[in-house]
């Protein structure tokens, strides 16, 4: 069992809680924060007031599950420490923090990853194993939605940095290819200090071309991932876990009226039956292995953060200045 602690005890920090608390894995000693266990999920385990006190319980791994402006300077305090940390997603508030981020933890003992959490989401799992399967054959295109209502808690970043890394992650993450030009819209209508929809095409280094669509302003949440290809298209909900596949038909129709309607090769559609384990318990497992010494490619390494931000700072650029950005 690893002697846990956890820093931030909010909306994401609480299922950290709850999964840390029934991981044989790990052992939650202790948690951090000013605001105390606000949603009752520490029972008998101290909430303290810094992660200094929190060192003084001998921890040997921490999750990061603060506000993103506060990343950089608790997962340094944790590096330094030589503790092994998860911090979530993004990694930091800028790229340059990112960078002293990953450097400080390539430079320590400590294994430092990031939570892009849904690279364990079972429909991307699956998805991401047909496309490795070549089931698709070339692909054309990847598209994701992330749309919904703003939750209020969120204040030092734009939906950029908040919610278009985890698109960013898994465009990069399922194609195995790099972002090479991005061309960005945003719009600010909640007057906030950030952004808070966009809207970014790009073309990545495998030829494909993607589209993010990413917003805090619908009303209705959707997380949809669709990979266009040769033989089809992968329509992925990452709220249900589900994933479906549409054919492109063997057989050509005769019947022109139909043809004409649904397109000359419209086929089968095939929906998935996927085992569904909860991703935030899969990552955390994934975690415990690659600290046990396991190699575990599907967690986001510090480099692939610092990445994200890379991206999502290009995404920003692109936006404010109306032009296309090539990421050297
Ligand atoms: N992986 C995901 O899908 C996902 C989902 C939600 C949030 N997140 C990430 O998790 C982080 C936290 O987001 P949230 O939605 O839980 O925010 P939140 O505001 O609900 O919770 C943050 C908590 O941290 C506490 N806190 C603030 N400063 C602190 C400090 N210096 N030390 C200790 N605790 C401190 C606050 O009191 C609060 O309880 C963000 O970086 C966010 O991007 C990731």
């Amino acid at each position: 069992m690893l002697r846990a602690g956890l820093v931030g005890l909010g909306t994401m920090g609480r299922h950290h809680a709850r999964l840390l608390r029934s991981l044989d894995a790990f052992d939650l000693v202790a948690a951090v924060d000013p605001g105390g266990d606000r949603f009752g999920v520490l029972f008998e385990t101290p909430v303290l007031g810094s992660v200094d006190a929190l060192l003084g319980h001998g921890i040997e791994v921490a999750i990061v599950a603060v506000p993103t402006a506060h990343h950089e300077h608790t997962a340094l305090a944790l590096a330094d420490a030589g503790v092994h940390t998860l911090v979530e997603k993004p990694l930091a508030d800028s790229t340059a923090a990112a960078i002293r981020v990953a450097e400080r933890f390539a430079s320590s003992a400590a294994i430092g990853v990031v939570g892009q959490v849904e690279r364990f989401n079972p429909a991307l799992v699956a998805l991401r194993q047909r496309l490795r399967s070549n089931e698709l054959g070339q692909v054309f295109s990847i598209t994701t939605e992330r749309v919904g209502p703003f939750p209020h808690r969120i204040q030092d970043v734009g939906v950029v940095k908040d919610l278009a890394t985890h698109d960013i992650d898994i465009i990069t993450w399922l194609t195995e290819a790099s972002i090479e030009l991005v061309s960005a819209q945003m719009a600010h209508k909640m007057g906030r200090d950030h952004e808070d929809l966009v809207t970014a095409v790009g073309k990545l280094s495998d030829g494909s071309v993607f589209r993010l669509d990413v917003n805090w302003l619908t009303p209705t949440k959707r997380r949809t991932v669709t990979v266009l290809g040769e033989r089809g298209a992968f329509v992925a909900d990452l709220l249900s876990a589900d994933l479906v596949f549409y054919a492109n038909a063997d057989v050509p129709t005769e019947w022109d009226a139909v043809a004409r309607l649904s397109g000359v090769s419209e086929g089968d559609m095939v929906k998935y039956a996927i085992p569904k384990p909860e991703p935030l318990r899969r990552e955390l497992e994934t975690f415990a292995a690659m600290i046990a010494g396991e190699t575990a490619t599907e967690i986001a390494t510090m480099d692939e953060g610092v990445e994200i931000l890379r991206i999502a700072e290009a995404i920003l650029i692109s936006a404010e200045r109306g032009e296309t950005e090539r990421i050297a």
